[in-house]
């Protein structure tokens, strides 16, 4: 097979209709809501890289420990031939993984961004000249379909992303990863964990205003997109944590009274001063509870293993 292959599932016009689809649903509800795969253009995955190197932002120095550490273990417990990696982003702590595994065939890195993925793509090939990468770029959310190469078959979702989906979501998504395994494969599962609120407002919520700029790509993204006439800097970033529910809640504030034009959905949406548009919630779990989500869709949690300071687990699970 060739080195690198990119395969789009998302047609580009299919991601236009989705995202009216999705702007016009969210806009048009009380409270307002936007969906998060919308951060992710080129310059949302270069902010969210800057992300995961604030000082803040702990979850990637947290993941990446437990990575170096375990990648061994992980290995041995899988003898994974594939490894596909949902949301793999920069697929930079996964370098630990590919390095580990000595029969890898074949890596299948699954993103909606393709700049994202065209640009860790090539760095890989470039370092390792035998792996074969096969990137998707597709939806982990809406009916992936793997190429046909090898097992056992390794899952990994890393970076605590399974926390932007809702509880509902959640349980769909893993039951559709089960559905897309076999016996013998497993699942590598990033999760934040509850800890202290002020460590956690402020991971979402920096001081040097980085998140508050990707949170509000997601506007500069649908002006482009829909011609909207959204004014960044009439909103401001909020991070909130939510104790009944366990997770942050990302919102951008009206600054002031205000009503934003949408003309490729023939809409106007009215903002009052202090109203709040919902972009993302960032789930925080406890071992309990992750055991039993992934128990729901069939697998048994096999590994739990967490950073020094217990900050962030990250967990083996094989298909029952
Ligand atoms: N795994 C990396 C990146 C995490 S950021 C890390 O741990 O650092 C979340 C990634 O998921 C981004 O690269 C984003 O483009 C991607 N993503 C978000 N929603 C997605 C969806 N519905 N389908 C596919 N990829 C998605
Ligand atoms: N998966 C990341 C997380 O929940 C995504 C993320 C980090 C994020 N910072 C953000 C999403 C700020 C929206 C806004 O930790």
């Amino acid at each position: 097979m060739s080195p690198f292959l990119l395969t789009r599932t998302l047609p580009e016009d299919a991601t236009e209709a989705a995202l009216r689809a999705d702007v016009l649903h969210g806009l048009s509800h009380t409270p307002k809501t936007l969906p998060p795969k919308w951060f992710y253009d080129a310059r949302g995955s270069e902010l969210f890289d800057k992300i995961t190197e604030l000082p803040e932002y702990y979850p990637t120095r947290a993941e990446r420990e437990i990575l170096a550490a375990r990648a061994p273990e992980i290995a041995r417990a899988t003898g994974a031939r594939t490894l596909v990696e949902l949301g793999s982003g920069s697929s930079e702590k996964t370098r630990h993984l590919l390095d580990a595994l000595p029969g890898l065939h074949t890596y299948v890195p699954v993103d909606v961004s393709e700049s994202a993925l065209t640009q860790a793509g090539h760095a890989l090939i470039a370092e390792r000249p035998e792996l074969g990468v096969h990137a998707l770029i597709a939806d982990f959310t809406g009916g992936l379909a793997l190429p046909g190469t090898p097992g056992p078959r390794l899952v990994a979702f890393l970076g605590g992303t399974i926390g932007n989906l809702l509880p509902a979501e959640r349980a769909a998504f893993l039951t559709s990863v089960r559905a897309l395994l076999s016996p013998g494969d497993a699942l590598l599962l990033g999760t934040d964990l509850v800890k202290d609120e002020s460590v956690l407002v402020a991971a979402y919520d920096d001081a040097a205003g980085v998140t508050a700029e990707f949170d509000k790509n997601v506007l500069t993204v649908v002006n482009r997109e829909l011609g909207a006439d959204f004014d960044p800097e009439a909103f401001t970033h909020v991070a909130l944590w939510d104790a009944e529910h366990e997770w942050i809640e990302m919102r951008l504030r009206s600054r002031t009274e205000q009503t934003v034009k949408i003309p490729a959905l023939d809409l106007a949406v009215d903002f009052a001063a202090g109203e709040d548009l919902r972009t993302e919630i960032s789930a925080k779990f406890r071992e309990d509870g992750v055991r039993r989500e992934v128990a729901t869709a069939g697998f048994d949690l096999t590994h739990w293993w967490t950073d020094r300071e217990g900050r962030f687990a990250l967990s083996l699970s094989v298909v029952r």
